[in-house]
């Protein structure tokens, strides 16, 4: 069972509030199969060691204290460049685990997040995983760090734009990016190993569970803007049965958009 974070949590986006996860949860899904890789996660193009002492010392407090142990998580935020996600001002903050305002009025997650999430996701080299909310590019990054099938939704224009830029500059070229309302998912992509929501729903969107594959698993903030929410986890088993499990409480921007009551 994961502890509460030992950081003191102030923040007042994107951030974990500590708690513990329930006991009763799901029965894991059967391990699949995978089909072999058609293509491999891509490296970035800038120097390895850039910033790589600051960025191991944000690993070792923002994952590996809190709780993190998925090496292949941790490793990918060893090597992906979160300085190239963060605006030029607040360069000397790219490595604090803390999250960043990113303009209008959107953050980048705070780095335990980023980890914390990713890691429930269970991704392998093989994953295909949709992200709803690009923001500044860097969890689209972090999970390209580990599967080439990645593909992101981002309902701000000019935030799609500039994250594609930073995506290209950094060498994620494998990173696919859609603008639009993420809702509804990417139902030409689907379906899905893992769907990481990176904005508080009132709820766990349909769409997006319909377009998980069976043993896949969701995870999403659930709950009212701008105030506690649920860190969820759904799991779809090989049957089709779905399963949702609490994690811990957080605090993300709302999910913005229709939110299920238009269909354009
Ligand atoms: C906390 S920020 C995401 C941080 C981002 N994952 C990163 O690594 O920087 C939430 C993002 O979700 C976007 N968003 C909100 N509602 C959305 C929707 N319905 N569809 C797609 N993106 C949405 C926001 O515009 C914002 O960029």
């Amino acid at each position: 069972m994961r502890s509460a974070p030992a950081i003191t949590v102030l923040l007042l986006i994107g951030a974990a509030c500590g708690g513990e996860a329930p006991k009763d949860a799901p029965p894991e899904p059967a391990p699949k199969q995978a089909p072999a890789p058609e293509k491999k996660a891509e490296p970035t193009q800038q120097p390895p060691h850039a910033r790589a002492k600051e960025r191991a010392a944000m690993v070792q407090v923002a994952l590996v204290d809190w709780g993190v142990k998925d090496e292949t998580v941790i490793e990918a935020m060893k090597r992906c460049p979160r300085h190239r996600f963060v605006p030029g001002h607040l360069q000397s903050r790219a490595y604090w685990n803390r999250p960043l305002p990113i303009g209008h009025d959107q953050t980048i997650s705070q780095p335990t997040i980023v980890g914390s999430m990713t890691e429930e996701l269970k991704l392998t080299a093989t994953s295909r995983v949709l992200e709803i909310g690009t923001g500044s590019g860097y969890q689209a990054a972090v999970l390209a760090e580990i599967t080439p099938y990645v593909y992101s939704i981002e309902i701000k224009a000019p935030l799609a734009e500039s994250a594609k830029k930073a995506l290209q500059e950094a060498g994620y070229t494998s990173v696919q990016q859609r603008t639009g309302d993420g809702y509804y998912g990417w139902p030409e992509e689907a379906p899905f190993d893992a769907i990481i929501v990176t904005a508080a729903a009132p709820h766990v969107p349909p769409p997006l569970v319909k377009q998980l594959k069976p043993g896949g698993r969701l995870i999403l903030p659930v709950g009212p803007p701008f105030a506690r929410q649920d860190l969820v986890l759904v799991i779809k088993d090989e049957s089709g049965k779905v399963f949702t499990q609490s994690l811990y409480a957080v605090a993300f921007v709302p999910l913005t958009g229709s939110l299920g009551k238009s269909n354009d």
